[in-house]
């Protein structure tokens, strides 16, 4: 596997001599941040299946943010949900490389046209992982519960009437129901379930989802949350949230009883401390995004 180290010649004139100025090769190896993420041109596709877009790519840029985190955290089992055209799962793989030797890719999609190109994309690229056509991670809760490390998911978000979620093909890829929050409201559950008492989440929302609405939900199952990444694009507010499992907020959440509006602000306040820290995200992050052209 390439993690994007290059090597390159410098010439440099020797300050050895005055009648000759010596060429002096240095052959140095440079060290590079640009880990590699999944190729473009590598990518299979179906006109059935999500092409990655805006959401894949702010996704992708918060794991490779996040990347020396993600490698001490040793993770054993790394899920997606929603792999679609594979963008990510293949990337992540990528971005953790062989210094996280012996991890379980697992991906899962609704969209049987997803699951083929997915399986294409990883082996285009060398991966191996396990892909599974189901909803969510059904049929996979009882062996997998408690024991998946990191899960990403970029989930459909977009408001739609409710009848169009779960529709077949290209529609469920982004129909999210009343306020967007349809199937992120199932997901939630389910990633809680799977998780290990170390595990992290890393998930797609827009500001029409209510993240702050959707970090409390994660706060009363004992989970803390930050947002790891916020882009703006002509269409969309996009935020990339992180969430880990912390004891305190479920204590402080049981100790608020049903003062639940008074949680929520606190979790909003929360969340808007963070932006001047975001907007340097931002621009480390939209720096760091080299795959877009790859
Ligand atoms: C916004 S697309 C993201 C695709 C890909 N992860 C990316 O970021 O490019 C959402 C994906 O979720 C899948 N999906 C929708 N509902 C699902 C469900 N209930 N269970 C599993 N996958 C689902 C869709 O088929 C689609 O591939």
């Amino acid at each position: 596997m390439d993690y994007g180290v290059e090597s390159v010649e410098l010439t440099l004139p020797s300050i050895r001599t005055t009648n000759e100025c010596q060429q002096v090769k240095i052959k140095q190896v440079q060290k590079s941040t640009n880990f590699r993420t999944a190729q473009i041109r590598l990518l299979s596709s179906h006109p059935e299946v999500y092409e990655p877009c805006d959401d894949s790519f702010a996704l992708v840029d918060a794991l490779l943010a996040d990347r020396t985190n993600l490698l001490e955290h040793c993770p054993r089992i790394c899920m997606e949900v929603g792999c679609g055209s594979g963008y990510i799962i293949t990337s992540l793989a990528l971005i953790l490389g062989q210094e996280a030797s012996g991890v379980h890719y697992i991906a899962t999609d609704i969209n049987p046209d997803a699951v083929r190109v997915t399986r294409e994309t990883l082996e285009a690229h060398g991966i191996h992982a396990e892909v599974v056509n189901t909803d969510i991670a059904s049929g996979l809760e009882m062996r997998l519960a408690g024991s998946v490390d990191v899960i990403v998911v970029n989930p459909p978000y977009v408001p739609t009437p409710e009848d169009e979620v779960g529709c077949d093909g290209i529609t469920c890829a982004w129909a999210g129901g009343e306020n967007g929050v349809s199937i992120i409201n199932k997901i939630l559950p389910v990633a809680d379930n799977l998780l290990s008492e170390r595990g992290w989440l890393y998930m797609v929302t827009l500001t029409a989802n209510n993240p702050s609405q959707i970090c409390l939900q994660m706060k009363e199952r004992g989970f803390a949350s930050r947002i790891v990444l916020q882009r703006s694009t002509e269409e969309e507010n996009i935020h990339i949230i992180k969430f880990w499992r912390d004891a305190d907020s479920k204590v402080e959440t049981k100790e608020v009883g049903s003062a639940k509006k008074t949680l929520a602000g606190r979790v909003m306040d929360s969340l808007l401390s963070q932006l001047p820290h975001l907007s340097l995200r931002r621009s480390v992050t939209s720096n760091s995004s080299y795959h877009h052209g790859n």
